[in-house]
C-alpha cells in the first residue's frame, strides 16, 4: 500500500519550516531560523513576513530534496493556520492553498499548540512515545499550558499561564541581564556554570493548574536594578548565578505545577513540548521526577522548538479522519484551543 506522505509547512514566528512525512516518520525536516531580529531584541513581525517570503520557496525545495520525494508523491499539504504572527502565517498558508491548487491535494490546517503536543507521535528511533492518555506541559514563546491528551486529536487545556509565557520569562529576564534575543538558550548555557541557589527569586502562589511569571520578570528587574546601583559590574560578575537562580525559579514553577496535575489527574505519563522543553534544567528536573513512580517523554530536540515535522504528524492525524481545510480559512492570529 502506498505510505501517507504529508508535506508540513510552518511559518507561525520566526522560524520558516518543511517537512516530508510519510506514515508518522519524518524524511526531511528543513528550517530557516531568521537572524534579523537579534539586533531588535525581539521578532519584528513585518521584517519575520519579508524573511518567509525569502525562505519558503527554497526551504520546501530543500525538504523534498532530502527526502528524495517529488511534488508527485505527496498526498497533502499541511500548515500552520494559527496562532501566530498573521503576516507571517500569511506566507505558509497562501504558498500552501497555491500548492493545493496546482498540484490538486488536500489542505489540512494545523493548530500550532496542538503540532506541538503531537511533536510526541512522531515516528523516531530517537524518541519513545507516550501512550494515551498522557499530560504534556506545553512550554514556548508564546504560551504555557498543561494539556490532558486522550487521542491526537482530543487535547484538553486544564492549567495556563495568566499573564506571560516560560518562554518569555527566559526573554525577559535575558534582557535584562542584557543577553540578546531569543535569551532563553543563553540563560540555559551560562545557567551550566553557575549556583542555582545564589539568589532568591519569588514564586507566584496561584491556585489551581495555573501559571504566572509576569511577577518573577519585575523580580529579577528590580533586583539587578538595586544591585547595579551598588556596583556597576554586578552583571557580568554574577551572570552565571543570576542565570542559573532564574532558571532553577521557572523550572520550579512548571514542576511544582505538574506534580500537581498529576495528583489531580491520577495521569502519570508527562511530556513536554514547545521551544522551552529544549531547556537542559527543564529536562534534568523532569528525569529526577521520573524517580517518582511517572514515565516521562521528552521529544527529540529539533522538534522542541518551532518545526514542521510537527505539522506533519498533526496533519498526518487530521487528514486518517478526513478533516480537510478550505481555500477560504484565513490565519487566526488567535485561535481557540
Ligand atoms: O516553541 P518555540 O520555538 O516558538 C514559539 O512558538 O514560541 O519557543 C520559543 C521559546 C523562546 O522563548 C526561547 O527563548 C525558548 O523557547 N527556548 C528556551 C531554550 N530554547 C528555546 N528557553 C530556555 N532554554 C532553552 N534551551
Ligand atoms: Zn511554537
Amino acid at each position: 500500500m502506498k505510505p501517507l506522505t504529508i508535506l508540513g509547512i510552518e511559518s507561525s514566528c520566526d522560524e520558516t519550516s518543511a517537512s516530508v512525512m510519510e506514515n508518522r516518520q519524518v524524511l526531511s525536516n528543513v528550517i530557516a531560523n531568521q537572524d534579523i531580529h537579534i539586533k531588535y531584541g525581539g521578532v519584528v513581525p513585518e521584517l519575520a513576513s519579508r524573511a518567509h517570503q525569502s525562505n519558503i520557496v527554497p526551504v520546501v525545495h530543500e525538504t523534498l530534496t532530502r527526502a528524495n520525494r517529488k511534488m508527485e508523491d505527496l498526498d497533502a499539504i499541511a500548515y500552520t493556520i494559527g496562532p501566530g504572527l498573521v503576516g507571517a502565517l500569511m506566507v505558509g498558508s497562501s504558498f500552501a492553498k497555491g500548492l493545493s491548487i496546482g498540484l490538486n491535494l488536500p489542505l489540512v490546517e494545523v493548530h500550532h499548540m496542538k503540532a506541538h503536543v503531537l511533536s510526541h507521535l512522531i515516528v523516531d528511533s530517537a524518541q519513545k512515545n507516550p501512550e494515551f492518555p498522557f499530560l504534556c506541559l506545553t512550554v514556548s514563546g508564546g504560551h504555557t499550558q498543561i494539556v490532558v491528551v486522550e487521542s491526537p486529536l482530543n487535547q484538553k487545556i486544564i492549567g495556563s499561564t495568566r499573564d506571560d509565557a516560560a518562554g518569555e520569562a527566559f526573554d525577559k529576564s535575558a534582557k535584562i541581564l542584557g543577553l540578546p534575543y531569543p535569551g532563553g538558550p543563553l540563560i540555559d548555557k551560562y545557567a551550566k556554570e553557575g549556583d542555582p541557589f545564589k539568589f532568591k527569586f519569588t514564586e507566584p502562589d496561584i491556585e489551581g493548574l495555573d501559571f504566572s511569571f509576569s511577577g518573577l520578570k519585575t523580580n529579577v528587574l528590580y533586583f539587578v536594578r538595586d544591585q547595579v546601583k551598588l556596583n556597576p559590574d554586578f552583571v557580568s560578575i554574577e551572570l552565571p548565578h543570576l542565570c542559573a537562580s532564574i532558571q532553577h525559579t521557572i523550572v520550579s514553577i512548571l514542576i511544582n505545577k505538574i506534580k500537581k496535575a498529576m495528583d489531580e489527574t491520577g495521569i502519570k505519563r508527562i511530556a513536554i513540548a514547545g521551544g522551552v522543553s529544549a531547556n537542559s534544567g527543564l529536562r534534568r528536573a523532569l528525569m529526577d521526577l521520573q524517580k517518582d513512580d511517572c514515565e516521562v517523554f521528552i521529544p527529540k530536540f529539533e522538534y522542541c522548538t518551532d518545526n514542521a515535522a510537527m505539522i506533519a504528524i498533526y496533519g498526518h492525524y487530521e487528514f486518517l479522519e478526513a478533516n480537510f481545510g478550505s481555500l477560504e480559512s484565513i490565519p487566526k492570529a488567535r485561535f481557540s484551543f
